[in-house]
């Protein structure tokens, strides 16, 4: 018998949650889409009451993708559940996603309410969210780490108040696979309606077991719904990730024996969005995604897969959406080539501005750099600049001296407000002084706590990719920034930083 798995991704919102991944609401508009490309059963969004930017992204998305539900995170509480229900308004299909913590630990610690408490207000929040949304999610937090009994007596009266997916959250990555199993199976094997809900499974990976534990909870415990992250996005070690699930279930068919309706192709270009987005590079090794997840390099190896492919190979690299280095465009290819482009790589940009942006961007580059390939143009719409139209800050040129013996000099040309201002300073290296120069002029007074330069094709004559993560106040932020001269791409990554740490929101943290 085969039955469908639902795949819920969660990288908008328990991913986002890891410190430096926060992204603008645009940024989120452009990840749901791929999402949805990518044929995801569920995206949660976000959490609407968190933060007025939260609530916007969560509305933007659930009044921009039709063919995913739509969900929002929310405490067990009236007025997160409204604030939720309200940013769903728009959608074709919303979920509310109720959670309250049921661990001995978290409710005498952190949420200092008695057991029967919890209890009354997990089942008044799904009475109440219900009344709102025909589709609605519970969260025992910590579940993993409750009693038994008292997660019985809970899930139960959630289930009869008209929960309709119950998902069990291994919060703390304690968890092992056959055991999460075996608690999902006793927990449906004991709650007497819990044939009523579909039973989920959510791992944390701090004992780097999260896709291993979503699995047995699949296989051994029944779960049909897994959440999980684009890159295995998340905090600390990061959630489950959604392309080892859903390659795993697709690959071992003959031993899940399920359905998952992902249309896989496009996971490479996912998690090369999430990573440019969020700045968390993707390592090498890592399953399906990493950059060397289909290169064979030994001998042998590559004799083998010469001969025929499955000596050596599980998946079909293509399958997932790798391409070889292709050559896509060049200098001469027009507006309409590259608009094609842009749809067959599945990038939607909003407006003819936006595209004229894009097309303007891609000139410049195709004059720099001869041959342009599919990761130079995802490269370029990643850029705010395309889809944003104030910004605060933008590169206009550089220049910078560098020579050895010699301390480095940078005179960088951008604008504030539309105004266009040089600076110079000296520094370290040339990037040094580059940044520099342009925090003498804007005085941010931000830490930076990551900067990182990526080749976005693999050689010397690639773009460079920079992320810069900034801390101001409390607020941590990354700016990307590409180009063919890592000394511009750098500034571009500086000053789209600062664009950002421009938004103000503050927003209420899901766990806190
Ligand atoms: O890990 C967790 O417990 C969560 C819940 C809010 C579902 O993310
Ligand atoms: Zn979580």
């Amino acid at each position: 018998m085969t039955d469908k798995l639902i795949i819920f991704d969660t990288t908008l919102r328990d991913g986002e949650q890891s410190p430096g991944a926060s992204m603008t609401r645009d940024e989120k508009l452009r990840i749901a889409r791929q999402l949805e490309r990518l044929r995801v059963d569920v995206i949660e969004a976000g959490f609407a009451a968190s933060s007025n930017g939260d609530f916007e992204a969560v509305k933007t998305i659930a009044d921009a993708i039709k063919d995913s539900t739509i969900c929002s995170l929310s405490r067990a509480n009236d007025r997160d559940i409204s604030r939720a229900a309200e940013a769903l308004k728009g959608a074709n299909s919303g979920r509310i996603h109720t959670f309250i913590a049921t661990s001995p630990l978290h409710m005498e610690k952190k949420l200092r309410m008695t057991p029967d408490q919890v209890f009354e207000q997990a089942k008044q929040s799904v009475r109440f969210a219900r009344n709102l949304v025909g589709d609605v999610e519970f969260s025992p937090e910590d579940g993993y780490r409750s009693d038994m009994d008292f997660l019985c007596r809970v899930l139960e009266a959630v289930i009869a108040e008209g929960a309709g997916t119950i998902n069990v959250p291994d919060t703390v990555g304690y968890a092992v696979p056959e055991l999460y199993g075996e608690f999902i199976r006793t927990l449906r094997e004991r709650i007497p309606n819990s044939d009523k809900a579909i039973w989920s499974v959510h791992c944390h990976n701090d004992l780097g077991m999260a896709v291993a534990n979503s699995l047995a909870g699949v296989k051994i415990g029944g779960a049909r719904q897994v959440e999980c992250t684009i890159n295995g996005l998340g905090e600390r070690a990061g959630n489950c990730s959604l392309e080892e699930v859903v390659m795993a279930v697709k690959t071992r068919r003959d031993y899940f024996g399920l359905e998952v309706g992902i249309d896989t192709s496009h996971i490479v270009s996912a998690s090369r969005m999430v990573s440019q987005t969020t700045g968390f590079v993707v390592q090498p090794n890592k399953a399906v995604v990493g950059a060397n997840a289909f290169a064979h390099a030994s001998g042998i190896h590559q004799d083998g897969v010469l001969k025929a492919r499955d000596t050596y190979e599980i998946m079909r690299a293509e399958d997932v959406g790798w391409t070889t280095n292709k050559i896509v465009l060049g200098k001469l290819s027009g507006r309409n080539a590259f608009k094609q482009r842009l749809q067959d790589l599945g990038v939607t940009l909003d407006s003819e501005t936006e595209i004229n942006n894009a097309f303007a961007k891609f000139k410049e580059l195709a004059d720099r750099k001869s041959e342009i390939f599919d990761e130079d143009i995802l490269a370029l719409v990643s850029d705010e600049s395309v889809t944003s139209e104030k910004e605060q800050y933008g590169f206009v040129s550089m220049s910078q001296r560098s020579e050895t013996g010699e301390r480095p000099h940078a005179s960088v040309v951008f604008t504030i407000s539309g105004k266009e201002v040089r600076s110079q300073s000296d520094g370290n290296g040339p990037v040094d002084a580059s940044l520099k120069a342009i925090e003498s002029q804007v005085k941010s007074g931000a830490e930076m706590v990551l900067y990182s330069v990526n080749a976005i094709s693999g050689s010397t004559e690639s773009q460079g990719e920079v992320t810069v993560r900034l801390q101001n106040s409390g607020r941590v932020v990354n700016g990307v920034g590409s180009d063919p001269d890592i000394v511009v791409a750098s500034a571009k990554a500086y000053l789209s930083a600062l664009n950002k740490l421009q938004s103000k929101a503050d927003r209420v943290a899901a766990q806190g």
